[in-house]
């Protein structure tokens, strides 16, 4: 800890003016799974987002976190189109919603997947029905088919083959979570967008459902979006981690935000919580190992 601290006390002294995390990439805005420039998202006379950008590469994981209220589900609603923005440029898989029909913007929603912060499975429906409820929507599969696929989904996400027959309310928290992200996964996606997947789990739960994200991430490729206030989660499977903070976003890896000499940051990236995930020391796993030490926060934080 004391080399960290001593870069940010550095960092600190030239002046939070020269540091500066940019939240834009280079390279053609089509080629990312999410493009934004200039957004404004307001309601009423608050405004949550104030001209902020954000490029998403394909196949990364990127982390997004903020304090309560500073518009992490928003901006994901408004990069599924679900809410539109006062201004700005979103291109989702190089696609803008605004140049394109109903009906072709619904092909370019049903190639991403989501995990919404409520979870929000139907609760009428099997886990089964739940994850076929996409493919009824976006394809004509025939029913054997849909069947046949909704069990891949429920194997893939380590939930036993007999969960397909059950209702949500006869699910442990735990197995909800995998639930919702079978559903998410239901259509293949190219990206997935997961808003605080391991909240409410407990710490082995929570560790092994990272470690479930990480993998199909890995075996599919797919780009991950997710927003998160549990630090292990951060260090254990982001490549980069996008902070909403005064209304725009910064863009880092964990030891470029963590010389961010910004008050928050510094209190976020350097408290207790941040110590007790081994933040600063512990590398994104390259193998299948196991993340972290066995230390997890309780998932509220910040
Ligand atoms: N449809 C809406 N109408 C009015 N205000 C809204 C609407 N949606 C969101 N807000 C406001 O926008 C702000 C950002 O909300 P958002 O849900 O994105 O926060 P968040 O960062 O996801 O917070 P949390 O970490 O608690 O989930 C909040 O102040 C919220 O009250
Ligand atoms: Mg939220």
């Amino acid at each position: 800890m004391a080399m960290v601290d001593e870069v940010v006390s550095g960092e600190a002294v030239a002046g939070e003016q020269e540091f500066k995390l940019g939240s834009t990439l280079p390279g053609d805005r089509k080629d990312f799974a999410v493009s934004i420039r200039g957004l404004v998202n307001r309601f009423g006379k608050q405004v949550v987002h104030d001209g902020l950008d954000l490029d998403i590469k394909r196949g990364e994981v990127l982390g997004i976190v903020g304090g309560s209220g500073t518009g992490k589900s928003v901006l994901l609603r408004t990069i599924l189109g679900l809410n539109v923005p006062a201004e700005g440029d979103i291109m989702l898989l190089g696609e803008n919603q605004r140049d394109l029909d109903e009906g072709d913007w619904r092909r370019v929603q049903a190639r991403c997947g989501v995990l919404y912060q409520s979870g929000a499975l139907f609760s009428s429906l099997t886990v089964a029905e739940n994850i076929e409820a996409p493919m009824r929507e976006h394809s004509d599969l025939d029913d054997d088919l849909m069947d046949q696929l909704a069990a891949l989904k429920i194997q893939l996400v380590g939930l036993p083959l007999n969960a397909g027959d059950k209702y949500p309310s006869q699910l442990s928290g735990g197995m909800k979570k995998r639930a919702g992200l079978a559903r998410a996964l239901s259509l293949d996606p190219e990206v997935i967008f997961l808003d605080e997947p391991t909240a409410g789990l407990d710490p082995v739960g929570a560790t092994d459902f990272d470690q479930l994200i990480l993998s199909l991430q890995r075996s599919l490729g797919v780009t991950v979006v997710m927003v998160t206030h549990d630090l292990d989660s951060l260090v254990a499977i982001c490549d980069r981690i996008a902070v909403l903070l005064d209304k725009k976003i910064r863009v880092g890896t964990m030891d470029e935000l963590m010389r961010d000499p910004h008050p928050w940051m510094q209190a976020y990236f350097h408290g207790p919580r941040a110590r007790a995930a081994g933040m600063g020391k512990t590398e994104r796993p390259s193998g299948d190992g196991h993340p972290g030490d066995g230390h997890r926060g309780d998932g509220h934080g910040a």
